[in-house]
């Protein structure tokens, strides 16, 4: 069995992967290395096999023994770690869920419910770096990616609305320490059902607009009852990077460029949700595609997108971050032509920003590598 090695697998996204891995019987397929960045020498987890003790993450010579390597332990360890490596010679497959080799040449992004041609063609020309996309791009893709590849969009805007969870584990205690807070803040005037609403309001906005910095310390701003309209950097050209990814990674995962590029754009709203990003989407359809036929195709590009009927039971039911969190479902619903004409759909799609968002692409990718 292939000697695989495991970084990064203890944090949130990592202990997502290996729940995933555990549960499609990957183990079966692999002798597991378990790497650590600070316990080297402690005990691996109990399904280890042979390699019974953490590995230290930073050890060169303990990675290049892995044929293959797959990392969840963020951008400053690829950043460190990945590039010594090579330059030592390893020519093994790395599977990283952080950014940083994304949109490299020799990158590949994978999402291969949409883009297997694009990562089959890369395993035949000896490419080696697989790099798990942004969440929100593929969450979307797995939603209304059919309509991509059968070449219907012109263009595409987004408005999204991102979970606490794609910040990072700390971000999502924050968030529910603030609702606490808040609530703590008027527990007596709820308690009474004849107080005043207004009231309520006015002491927790009061409490929103004086919350230490410790209090947000990872959003910056109160979020609990609030959105954050910019995630991530600013690129200083009026955009967030991470609205810059929306178009940058779409294309790459389809294998588009030059003429061939779609136009995406985004604003993407951080809202108090917890794992779950959702996402609302116009769509320029190149052609008027009657809507019975563009449900059939998002419904059959693969098992895990499902068509939600645009009424108001069925979307408020499924199509909500409540609903999706924990499972593999993709749902796009809101799906109908706009009043701009027949050839422009909105849609509305939501999806786990940990699974397939993060974990999934990644063991299905090492599942295809080993195959
Ligand atoms: N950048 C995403 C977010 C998560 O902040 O929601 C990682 O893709």
């Amino acid at each position: 069995t292939t000697l695989t090695g495991l970084v990064g697998w203890r944090g949130m996204v990592g202990s997502v992967l290996l729940e995933r891995m555990q549960a499609e019987g990957d183990f079966d397929l692999i002798e597991p290395v378990f790497f650590s960045t600070s316990n080297a020498g402690g005990a691996a987890p109990s399904f280890a096999r042979n390699e019974t003790k953490l590995r230290d993450a930073y050890d060169l010579e303990a990675l290049k023994r892995c044929e293959i390597i797959v990392t969840a332990q963020g951008g400053e360890y690829t950043k460190d770690v990945y590039g010594r490596l090579r330059a030592a010679g390893w020519n093994g497959y790395w599977i990283d869920a952080a950014k940083t080799l994304r949109m490299q040449d020799d990158s590949v992004i994978v999402l291969d419910p949409v883009n297997l041609p694009v990562i089959k063609d890369a395993l035949a020309r000896g490419v080696k770096n697989y790099i798990g996309g942004n969440c929100t791009v593929s969450c979307m893709l797995m939603g209304v990616g059919a309509l991509f590849k059968a070449d219907l969009v012109e263009w595409m805007t987004c408005t999204t609305y991102q979970a606490a969870s794609g910040g990072g584990a700390q971000h999502m205690r924050e968030l529910l320490t603030q609702y606490g807070t808040l609530n703590a803040e008027v527990r007596d005037l709820l308690d009474d059902p004849k107080s005043a609403i207004l009231e309520i309001d006015r002491r927790v906005v009061d409490r929103q607009r004086s919350m230490s910095e410790a209090e947000t310390a990872h959003f910056g701003v109160p979020l609990g009852g609030n959105l954050i309209p910019w995630i991530d950097v600013d690129r200083g050209d009026g955009t967030s990077l991470e609205e810059w990814k929306g178009g940058a990674e779409t294309n790459k995962i389809l294998g588009r460029s030059g003429d061939e590029v779609v136009p995406i754009d985004s604003i993407c709203v951080r809202i108090g949700a917890m794992r779950s990003h959702s996402q609302s989407l116009t769509i320029k359809l190149k052609s008027d595609v009657p809507l019975a036929d563009i449900e059939s195709m998002i419904a059959a590009d693969n098992a895990w997108a499902k068509v939600v009927p645009n009424t108001r039971a069925a979307s408020v039911r499924e199509l909500t971050p409540v609903a999706v969190s924990g499972t593999m479902q993709i749902p796009v619903g809101r799906l109908r032509k706009l009043a701009m004409g027949p050839t422009y759909l909105g849609a509305f799609t939501v999806g786990d920003q940990l699974l397939w968002g993060a974990a999934e692409p990644l063991r299905r990718m090492l599942r295809i590598v080993l195959t």
